[in-house]
């Protein structure tokens, strides 16, 4: 069983990505084998600077490493450093109808919110469902957001399959985390770059600090019972503290008396010390650059050897060899 996910290098992580996407890949580390990449070609189709896209890859390596992505149990590597995949994606193209790609919505959003439609851009879902297909993988861990995606993929398994003999590809599935997953950010909304509501996981201690003390609460008294329901400040709690203290945070708001200061306070305490391991790891990878380096590199190296192998079988069926 072979699970396989990208990540975009796009900026600053946040307890969204932590809870929503490293944190299963990491926990799936244990279970079969893991392939995680930093998806590099597919931030082009976004970003144009060299050195934003690489402080971005940079960034994502540590962090993941950071967070338990384990180089002795996960092949972890930069798209890039396998280009081979450019070359599925060219086959996989030859049979991708159109209409499949104008029906995705991830390239309609981005079209509206201002990026330009660049050819990249619209052949997006196919680099994708190359970069699943080049490692045979059978799981594929993502947001709900890429669903579509991985139709499109399983789409484009079924069209070759069918021209070129059912051994060529091999048909991938979706993971999908509960809708119910999904992390608040510090306005209610679902917590997301676009929103600019993210409470990030690694950063300085002051201004994180005055980050979680601005979320906004509403106007009850501090004697009266606070509401439960809704609450971002406990939705946020849930996800750092322990169950007993969280139970603690529940009936103090009920019982009243205790201001959202107070709950603020708590909910910092809880969120610093949850990430305090990781941020130790963090500084040591950061004085380490060689180390980053290195793990990029083995399993480059790796990746590329089943890339080969699989994209051997492929040329084969489809008459390039
Ligand atoms: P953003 O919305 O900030 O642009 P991305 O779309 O880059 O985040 O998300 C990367 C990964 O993190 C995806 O797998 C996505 O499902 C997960 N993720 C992002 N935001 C959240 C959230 N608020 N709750 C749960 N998972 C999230
Ligand atoms: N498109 C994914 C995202 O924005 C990143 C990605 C690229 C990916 N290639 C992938 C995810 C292959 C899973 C499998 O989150």
């Amino acid at each position: 069983m072979r699970t396989l996910t990208g990540l975009q290098p796009s900026g600053t992580l946040h307890v969204g990505n932590y809870f929503g996407a490293m944190r299963p890949a990491v926990q799936l580390q244990e279970q079969g084998e893991a392939y995680y990449f930093i998806a590099d070609y597919h931030a082009m189709t976004t970003t144009h600077d060299p050195a934003e896209l690489r402080e971005n890859v940079q960034g994502v390596a540590v962090d993941f490493l950071a967070c338990g992505l384990d180089p002795a149990k996960s092949v972890f590597w930069k798209q890039s450093e396998v280009p081979e995949v450019n070359e599925l994606a060219w086959i996989l193209s030859t049979v991708c109808p159109m209409g499949l790609l104008e029906r995705c919505v991830s390239y309609k959003d981005k079209i509206a919110k201002g990026i330009s439609a660049s050819h990249a851009l619209f052949a997006y879902p196919v680099l994708m469902a190359a970069d699943i297909l080049l490692y045979d993988s059978n799981r594929v861990p993502v947001g709900e957001d890429q669903k579509q995606h991985l139709e499109v993929t399983r789409d484009l398994v079924t069209k070759i399959n069918e021209q070129f003999g059912e051994e060529t590809l091999v048909l991938p599935e979706a993971i999908i985390p509960d809708a119910v997953a999904k992390v608040p950010g510090l306005d209610g909304q679902k917590m997301s770059k676009s929103y600019n509501n993210t409470l990030p996981i690694f950063g300085d201690e002051k201004p994180l600090r005055k980050t979680v003390m601005r979320i906004v609460t509403d106007s009850t008294a501090v004697e009266d019972p606070k509401p439960t329901e809704g609450s971002i400040i406990l939705e946020l709690y849930k996800l750092f503290a322990s169950e007993s203290d969280y139970e603690v945070m529940m009936k103090d708001h009920k019982a009243g008396g205790i201001g959202y200061g107070d709950f603020k306070k708590r909910l910092w305490e809880a969120y610093w010390a949850f990430f305090a391991l990781m941020r130790e790891r963090r500084a040591e990878l950061l004085a380490d650059p060689g180390y980053v380096e290195q793990v990029l590199a083995a399993g480059a190296a790796q990746a590329r050897e089943e890339a080969d192998r699989v994209l051997r079988r492929v040329r084969r069926a489809v008459g390039l060899r």
